[in-house]
């Protein structure tokens, strides 16, 4: 079914010079990587020409797709402009100030508009400077014992040493000697998995609660500086929280004062159906991390919202040592406030939050209609983001042994019909197009997702 495909000349140059990320080394020496050469809407091409819908918006970024003029255009015009300048000792720019404002106003919650916003060029790099603010924090209003982290099991914050640390991915840690110490680890809030047989979504909820406030009050509330979730589990397999559970995570992180770090790389700008996640989830965060569609992709930017209480803090505690010691050469770096500024300005002009609620419940509904089929064990998603996950035996809820690769063989034949989506381990096959998706085009991803699955039946049936 899978015929091996000469590689071009492209792919030959890529694998020889080329160390992949996220990537089976070996493998891909084998096999080739596909080459992407050009985008266009939804979809992008291929050395050959081939289009594919890109139903995982890239790396769940790509926003308003692959080929919107005005952020080239943006882009052009800043580059003549200004094409860098730093926000180091004293100084700023014109770009960065009017980005730090928009994101301000637009910021869910009073405590984070209270805040400031503070740049870096990656979902990782927010998360670490994230981590970093734990510590100064506590620090400077005399904590310096309440520093450890708690994170989740399959949460995903990126790969410096802190945010993999952070991240609850076993292959992130395994060779790195990772995680460092100071990260504790908590379960998830995946039902499928993991609630027991005959458990409400209620229950399961307080005893992921109840979990978590041991882990506290084993290790000390005094030790215990931050606790980091993504509203929607995005790498680790788009896990849905279950209604109530954040009202009791954050009930007993009030209740400790341990500060909450919401990563909204995903979920941050119109994925859930609201500007974001915390405001569909109604969290209260003191941190919030946001990257990916912040530019709609087009090029590497991310901020960390950063609350009153904390800021004030921090600029206490700079004033004091004479500097506030953190900061990248490329923090809010002009080509990407100006890509970020004209990005927010088409979500707000389209009204893009209205139709992600607008296009959801054909998408939803239309991943919802596969629960009935065989291989498929649970169906999950809020606004425009699905999992379906796949299982050998789902009255057992039995998955596939992971050696059978039934996951990546649904994406390779996804790929065939013209559809890029990502497996995740579980075989758990993800759905995140970009937010400019139309109802038609939903239908078309669903109909090609539907013949990578029968041909899945056909190939398991025969092997
Ligand atoms: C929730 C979340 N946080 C952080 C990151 C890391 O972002 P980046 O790859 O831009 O460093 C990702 C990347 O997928 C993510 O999904």
């Amino acid at each position: 079914m899978n015929a091996p495909v000469s590689p071009s000349v492209l792919a030959k140059k890529d694998v020889a010079n080329h160390f992949h990320p996220y990537t089976n080394l070996r493998a891909i020496e084998k096999d080739a990587p596909l080459m992407i050469v050009e985008g266009d809407g939804i979809e992008v091409i291929d050395d050959a020409g081939k289009r594919y819908i890109e139903g995982m918006a890239g790396l769940w970024c790509a926003s308003l797709g692959f080929s919107e003029k005005r952020l080239g255009e943006a882009a052009k015009r800043q580059m003549d402009v200004l094409p860098y300048y730093h926000s180091f000792s004293g100084k700023a720019h014109n770009v960065v100030a009017e980005v730090s404002e928009k994101l301000i106003s637009l910021a869910p919650t009073q405590a984070l508009r209270d805040g400031r916003v503070i740049f870096a060029n990656s979902g990782s790099e927010a998360n670490d400077t994230a981590f970093k603010l734990v510590h100064y924090y506590h620090n400077a209003i005399g904590k310096p014992l309440k520093k450890k982290i708690i994170a989740r099991a399959k949460g995903y914050h990126g790969v410096t040493v802190a945010s993999a640390s952070l991240s609850g991915i076993p292959t992130m840690h395994q060779h790195f000697d990772l995680p460092i110490d100071g990260v504790l680890r908590v379960s998830c809030p995946h039902p499928y998995q993991f609630a027991k047989d005959g458990e409400s979504s209620e229950q399961f909820a307080t005893r992921l609660a109840d979990e978590l406030e041991a882990l506290i009050l084993r290790e000390g509330p005094d030790t215990i500086g931050g606790f980091i979730a993504e509203p929607v589990q995005g790498a680790g397999g788009v896990i849905v929280p279950p209604p109530t559970y954040f009202a009791k995570i954050q009930a007993l992180l009030k209740k400790y004062e341990i500060l909450f770090i919401a990563d909204e790389v995903i979920t941050g700008f119109g994925r859930t159906g609201n500007m974001f996640g915390s405001e569909t989830y109604s969290l209260e965060p003191d941190m919030l991390t946001t990257a990916k569609m912040i530019t709609s992709a087009y090029v590497p930017f991310s901020a960390l919202y950063v609350s009153g209480k904390i800021y004030q803090a921090c600029a206490d505690a700079s004033a004091t040592v004479g500097v506030f010691g953190h900061g990248y050469t490329y923090s809010g770096h002009p080509l990407g406030c100006a890509i970020a500024l004209e990005t927010l300005k088409i979500y707000e002009e389209r009204d893009i939050v209205g139709h992600v609620r607008n296009v959801s419940p054909a998408f939803l509904a239309g991943l919802q209609k596969f629960a009935d089929h065989p291989l498929v064990a649970d169906v999950r998603g809020v606004g425009l983001i699905g999992a379906v996950e796949l299982a050998e035996d789902k009255q057992a809820r039995k998955p596939f042994d992971p050696k059978r690769g039934v996951g990546a063989f649904l994406v390779r034949r996804a790929q065939e019909h013209g559809l890029i989506l990502r497996a995740m381990a579980g075989d758990m096959v993800a759905f995140c197009p970009p937010l400019i998706i139309t109802e038609v085009q939903i239908h078309e991803l669903l109909t090609r997702f539907s013949k990578a699955l029968d041909d899945t039946t056909t190939w398991l049936k025969a092997s």
